[in-house]
């Protein structure tokens, strides 16, 4: 990860830019007329994504609907997934309180592209690029070496064990879902876990902070993406919607209920199930009313094991579909580029899998 040393200008904080109350956004942040929101026709709109109820996750019923929702749409709504509301709660009210911090408290923590840790503003390293219209907080949380909560915020005061307690819930959840969809495969219930790297499974969090827009219409919060890594769980704002996720060349608004996840699958199942399971893409509106939080939480697999696609899944006729590749070294795309749609996954795809010696993995990179 030595390629990525600093920020290659100068970073600006979104919310400070919101704050300045200029009825304009600055250049940087005008996207391109055909990735601006709100251009897509009538009815577009309409159908939201999977709900499912996971009170019975042990059931093999429930697994099944997990891998429906896995294969249509690649994203659906949790409920009733087991984690207390009062700790989803106590979660929203301490990062509400960190952005809420004055600027130059949250400035102890500021990030930098070699890890990505801490409080940051950008995406990708290249000078110049179209920014999106939201700071964040990024952290480690797995495998225990990375897990450092000097490098999470001292304030507000329950901040850490905050952090602590709701992603000791969420990988509970986390590895009942893996099982959920590896049986939705037709596979063993540890099957997924076990690709994952069994107990050395990585996770990491993003705290996603959308200050109010001026102009909405001409930005997004978050560019469109597919997720690099394994699964997502997110916790979106209970009062301000704006996550779309593309489903049959639509951008759907997804509008979950107060205390619901919002689950999707990321590129290395996608990559492990030989696309059985797809890693959709999904943006985030800006709002010119209201400011917004989500907390994306992010289940991994082991960062050095070479992720291809599950043997129990290729066939002669449905042969390997991608070449595999470290999670250590597919997150470099992203961290280095920014967000790009599904261009990253798409790269992956062996040209004719059945004969051509695949595409080393760094020439991707270079
Ligand atoms: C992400 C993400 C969506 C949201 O952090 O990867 O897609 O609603 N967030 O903030
Ligand atoms: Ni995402």
């Amino acid at each position: 990860m030595d390629c990525l040393g600093e920020w290659p200008e100068p970073v600006r904080r979104v919310q400070a830019i919101a704050e300045s109350g200029s009825p304009v956004i600055p250049e940087r942040y005008i996207k391109p007329l055909s990735e601006r929101p709100g251009l897509e026709p009538a009815g577009s709109e309409l159908g939201s994504v999977p709900v499912i109820d996971l009170g019975a996750l042990r059931d093999g019923e429930v697994g099944l609907k997990v891998g429906e929702a896995c294969r249509e749409w690649g994203f659906f709504e949790a409920v009733n997934h087991g984690v207390p509301n009062e700790v989803i709660e106590r979660m929203r009210e301490v990062w509400r309180g960190f952005f809420a911090l004055p600027l130059h408290l949250k400035q102890e923590y500021a990030n930098n592209p070699k890890t990505y840790e801490g409080y940051g503003s950008r995406l990708g390293v290249e000078k110049g690029a179209l920014l999106d219209w939201g700071d964040y907080y990024f952290l480690n949380l797995l495998p225990p070496a990375l897990n450092d909560p000097m490098k999470w915020p001292a304030l507000p005061a329950n901040c850490r064990e905050t952090i602590q307690e709701y992603s000791e819930h969420v990988l509970r959840l986390c590895k009942a879902l893996l099982k959920a969809m590896s049986l939705g495969l037709g596979l063993r219930e540890y099957y997924l876990q076990e690709a994952f790297g069994g107990d050395d499974v990585g996770s990491c969090m993003r705290i996603n902070f959308y200050p109010k827009c001026p102009q909405p219409e001409l930005t997004l919060g978050l560019s469109s993406h597919s997720d690099p890594g394994g699964l997502t769980v997110l916790l979106p704002d209970e009062r301000v919607k704006g996550l779309q996720v593309r489903h049959r060349d639509s951008w759907v608004t997804v509008s979950p209920g107060p205390h619901s996840f919002i689950i999707n699958i990321g590129d290395q199942i996608q990559v492990m199930t030989n696309a059985g399971y797809k890693s959709v893409e999904h943006r985030v509106m800006a709002n010119s009313v209201l400011e917004r939080l989500s907390v994306a939480f992010f289940y991994n697999p082991k960062s050095d094991l070479l992720i291809g696609p599950a043997p129990d899944l290729v066939a002669p006729d449905s042969p390997a579909l991608y070449s595999p590749m470290t999670f250590d070294q597919y997150r470099l795309f992203i961290r280095q580029r920014g967000p790009r749609g599904k261009s990253q996954v798409q790269s992956l795809e062996s040209k004719s899998p059945a004969s051509s010696p695949r595409t080393p993995p760094n020439k991707l990179f270079s």
